[in-house]
């Protein structure tokens, strides 16, 4: 672990994205405004990109410091939302990095949530044939995961993220103090990200987020600190051995499965990405438990947890079981036309390329609507 303690007193943690083609630090901790004014200096031209909604919290005591600072630091808001991930805003994303003049030794700013990081990490990937650009993620979804690995891309019509490009950026800092406004909902929609990494790789993780709670709920500083820290650590490691997402990358989808049929089933408006994945896990969760391979305690253990920050844990009585299963057909990770799944070994061990019996899924998610 590298960290250390800055002038507040507080620990900042660094770890190191490292891949075949690219190296990159994230720092986390509070405040890091220092930290990014620093790293952005030494570029001749900097676009911010942002949206309404994290411009409007963060103008006056950050975007307004910086570009005090930064005589060369323009900046840009796009709309909130999802569905502003598209080719329209991409298309006004590269009018105005013309019109701003930035140069092919400039650097683009991702400065908000996923939807932020992905567009903006795809503008800089394909303006000018690539320029530099770094990610100051704003909520947790973003620190844990989408900030780190270099997947960009936008949305179309036909399905999410099927437009895209690897394109590492060229540093990340997560400054913690941005969760001090990031609404209850999102706050424990990331929640289930982090909970997924223990899952899937750490069971010490998994039982100190069951064991810590009260703590993480409360946003405790060095818990989340924590917390931000371990997931960029072990996203870091899984990246490190599969960039391009052809082998061991794919456990991190694990959920997401069912989880994307739920999203696109219900247009992306009734559930946030971190509360499908948190069905989508249960799904997986409870189909281990008839197997065997998991005990009827992990089950309650993750519904315990889950309940807790206020993850879904049953599905309604309305929706269509068959309907959902159709989804799955969009799944864009399917291989030879089947959808492949992230299943366990036991807590805290991954693996991945299993088919799963669509007539056991169908029965499970009736289950889920019957008693959770
Ligand atoms: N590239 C990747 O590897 C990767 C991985 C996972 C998810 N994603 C993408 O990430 C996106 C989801 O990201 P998200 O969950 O961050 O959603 P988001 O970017 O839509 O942000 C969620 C909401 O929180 C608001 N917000 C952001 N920061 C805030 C703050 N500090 N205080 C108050 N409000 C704040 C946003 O305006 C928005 O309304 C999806 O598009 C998904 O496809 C990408």
């Amino acid at each position: 672990m590298r960290s250390r303690i800055n002038h507040s007193g507080n620990v900042i943690y660094h770890v190191e994205v490292k891949t075949s083609t690219s190296t990159y630090p994230i720092t986390i901790g509070e405040p890091l405004l220092d930290s990014f004014k620093g790293f952005f200096k030494g570029y001749p031209s900097v676009f911010l990109l942002t949206n309404d909604t994290v411009f409007d919290l963060y103008n006056e005591n950050l975007i307004r410091q910086m570009e005090n600072d930064l005589p060369f630091l323009s900046h840009m808001t796009v709309p909130d939302g999802e569905r502003y991930k598209s080719i329209e805003t991409l298309n006004g994303i590269y009018e105005e990095l013309s019109s701003k003049g930035l140069g092919r030794d400039g650097c683009v700013i991702a400065f908000g949530g996923g939807v932020i990081g992905d567009l903006a990490g795809f503008a800089a990937a394909t303006f000018m044939r690539g320029v530099d650009y770094a990610q100051i993620p704003t909520t947790l979804l973003a620190m844990v995961d989408s900030s780190i690995g270099g997947k960009t891309g936008i949305n179309l019509i036909k399905g999410k993220n099927m437009v895209g490009s690897f394109h590492h950026p060229k540093a990340v800092f997560c400054d913690l103090s941005f969760l001090n406004t990031l609404p209850e909902r999102q706050f424990n929609a990331g929640v289930m990200e982090v909970i997924k990494y223990g899952l899937i790789l750490d069971e010490a993780f998994y039982r100190f987020i069951l064991a810590n709670r009260d703590r993480v709920a409360a946003r405790d500083r060095d818990v989340v600190a924590y917390l931000v820290y371990r997931c960029c650590e072990l996203k870091a490691q899984i990246v490190g051995q599969d960039e391009k997402d052809k082998g061991i990358r794919a456990i991190l989808n694990f959920g997401h499965t069912v989880g994307h049929a739920l999203e696109s089933y219900t247009g992306y408006r009734v559930y946030l990405h971190g509360e499908a994945v948190a069905l989508g896990s249960l799904v997986i969760i409870r189909h281990l438990v008839e197997k065997g391979v998991l005990s009827i305690q992990s089950l309650e253990e993750f519904k315990g947890i889950l309940g807790f920050f206020e993850l879904p844990t049953s599905l309604p009585s309305d929706f269509e079981v068959d309907a959902i299963l159709r989804h799955f057909s969009y799944d864009k990770k399917k291989e030879h036309g089947k959808s492949r799944w992230v299943t366990l070994r036991d807590v805290g061990s991954a693996e991945w390329g299993q088919a799963m019996d669509i007539e056991e899924v169908n029965s499970i998610l009736r289950g889920l609507q019957r008693n959770g």
